[in-house]
């Protein structure tokens, strides 16, 4: 079967006149790669094992986009760290030949080589997501960080490589993201339950994560609960793989969370929601699956809340509450410091397709390394 699959390759290779080469040469070879060619070669082994993939597409970062991140504290980080390195490269290594031209306006969530649980729980391999975005072909990473095609369609030996303009960041976990999102009530909730390591080490998640408006307008309702109602109200929000990325997500499908209960996915007229929450901002991927951020929080004891047809905000899952003046469990919740500045408004722009509830997306490869260092240095517009 390999033997026919390279014959053919060969076959239409000679048929065109060309010689494809291999990974290393044709990066080498390229005048937006050489960057990335000199960084691999600190790691031969990982090259050994890239030039004999098959069936693979590579997202290479561009000379510019490589000279940006190695001048980051990221760059810092990962230039003292090779096993972090390598994991950032395998993320940039799709499993499947994807040309630009099979991604389409249509989310799609590609498998990468990522697989070591350092770094990913994601069962099958870490993920892109991958969408043409007013003609843009685009990959978004972790933290909804992006990067887009700059020039497609290299072929190699082993598949076909994708110039990109900016470093992919690598899935943070669950507890990172949410803190650099500043979702601080959902931080300070699942430290109050101490439902934080759990969460966080779980494998193939969902995660619909309440944004801080959802819990401060039923505030009064979570005023005096003990610990155990708040863990089982949180538990609501987590479910159980497969991951369900924005894709897989039909209407009338029932969720089974980690507190035992289900979910019901509407989709009313295009918009998703999740019993009678909305999702606001979906597919922010993690190290353990993906978060989907709502405008409502989810109440265990009412699984039948639903939206109405015509509905286009969510709408409480807790009858009888009333706001608070203040966002809930955000005492001594650190709020992010820094806003990631440049780039956001002109991404956001651009990527208003990918979701009419985006927030603003953003370029820079910078942001992984904050919150890789730790929660709360970085703010993400989600
Ligand atoms: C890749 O190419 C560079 C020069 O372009 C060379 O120094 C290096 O040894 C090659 N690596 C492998 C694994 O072939
Ligand atoms: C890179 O190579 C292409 C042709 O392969 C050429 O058109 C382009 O100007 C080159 N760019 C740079 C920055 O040298
Ligand atoms: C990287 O830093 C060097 C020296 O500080 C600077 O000259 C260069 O413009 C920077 N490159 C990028 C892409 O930021
Ligand atoms: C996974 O990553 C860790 C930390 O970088 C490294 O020590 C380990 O060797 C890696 N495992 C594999 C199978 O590559
Ligand atoms: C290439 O990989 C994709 C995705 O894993 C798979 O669906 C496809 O069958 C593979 N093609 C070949 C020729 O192996
Ligand atoms: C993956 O799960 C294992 C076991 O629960 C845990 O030790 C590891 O830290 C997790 N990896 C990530 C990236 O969260
Ligand atoms: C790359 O390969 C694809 C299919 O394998 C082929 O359709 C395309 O023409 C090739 N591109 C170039 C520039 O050779
Ligand atoms: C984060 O959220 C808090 C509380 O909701 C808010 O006061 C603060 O302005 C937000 N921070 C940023 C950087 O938007
Ligand atoms: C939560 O989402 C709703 C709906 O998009 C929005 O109106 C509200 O401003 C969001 N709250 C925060 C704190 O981002
Ligand atoms: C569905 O949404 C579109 C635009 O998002 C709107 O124009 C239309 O009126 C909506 N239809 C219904 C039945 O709500
Ligand atoms: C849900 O219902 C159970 C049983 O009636 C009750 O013990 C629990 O406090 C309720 N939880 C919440 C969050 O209202
Ligand atoms: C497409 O990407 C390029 C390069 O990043 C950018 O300059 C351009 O504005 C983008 N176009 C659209 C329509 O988003």
């Amino acid at each position: 079967m390999l033997f026919k699959i390279f014959s053919v390759a060969a076959l239409a290779a000679s048929a065109f006149g060309q010689k494809l080469m291999d990974l290393n040469a044709t990066l080498a070879s390229n005048n937006q790669t050489s960057a990335l060619s000199g960084l691999l070669a600190a790691y031969p082994d990982l090259v050994r094992g890239l030039e004999s993939a098959r069936n693979v597409t590579l997202l290479a970062p561009s000379n510019n986009a490589i000279e940006t991140l190695l001048n980051s504290s990221m760059g810092k980080l990962l230039s003292s760290d090779p096993g972090l390195t390598q994991a950032v490269l395998t993320y940039h290594v799709l499993k499947g030949t994807y040309e630009a031209s099979a991604i389409t306006n249509m989310s799609t969530f590609i498998p990468t080589m990522l697989t070591n649980t350092t770094y990913t729980n994601v069962t099958g391999g870490q993920v892109v997501e991958a969408i043409t975005i007013s003609g843009n072909v685009t990959f978004f990473s972790g933290l909804n960080m992006n990067a887009s095609v700059v020039q497609p369609d290299v072929n190699f030996t082993g598949g076909v490589i994708h110039v990109i303009d900016n470093v992919l960041t690598l899935p943070v976990n669950d507890s990172a993201t949410a803190a650099a999102a500043n979702l601080t009530s959902l931080v300070g909730a699942l430290g109050a339950s101490k439902l934080v390591d759990t969460v966080d080490s779980l494998r193939d998640v969902t995660i619909f994560a309440p944004n801080n408006t959802a819990f401060q307008d039923i505030g009064s309702a979570l005023a005096n609960l003990s610990t155990n109602d708040l863990a089982t109200i949180l538990e609501y929000h987590v479910v159980k793989g497969p991951v369900g990325y924005s894709s897989k997500l039909k209407n009338g499908m029932k969720l089974d969370t980690v507190g035992g209960k289900s979910l019901t996915i509407h989709i009313e007229n295009g918009t998703v929601f999740v019993n009678s929450a909305k999702v606001v901002t979906p597919d922010v991927l993690v190290s353990n699956g993906v978060v989907h951020v709502i405008d409502n929080v989810l109440n265990p004891n009412n699984t039948s809340a639903a939206p109405s047809s015509s509905a286009t905000a969510g709408s409480p899952g807790f009858s009888g509450a009333s706001s608070v003046s203040s966002a809930p469990f955000t005492s001594g919740v650190a709020s992010p410091t820094t806003t990631v500045a440049g780039g956001a408004s002109s991404a956001a722009a651009s990527a208003s397709s990918k979701s009419s509830a985006l927030g603003a997306p953003m370029k820079t490869g910078a942001v992984g390394a904050a919150a890789l260092f730790g929660a709360g240095a970085v703010m993400v517009n989600l």
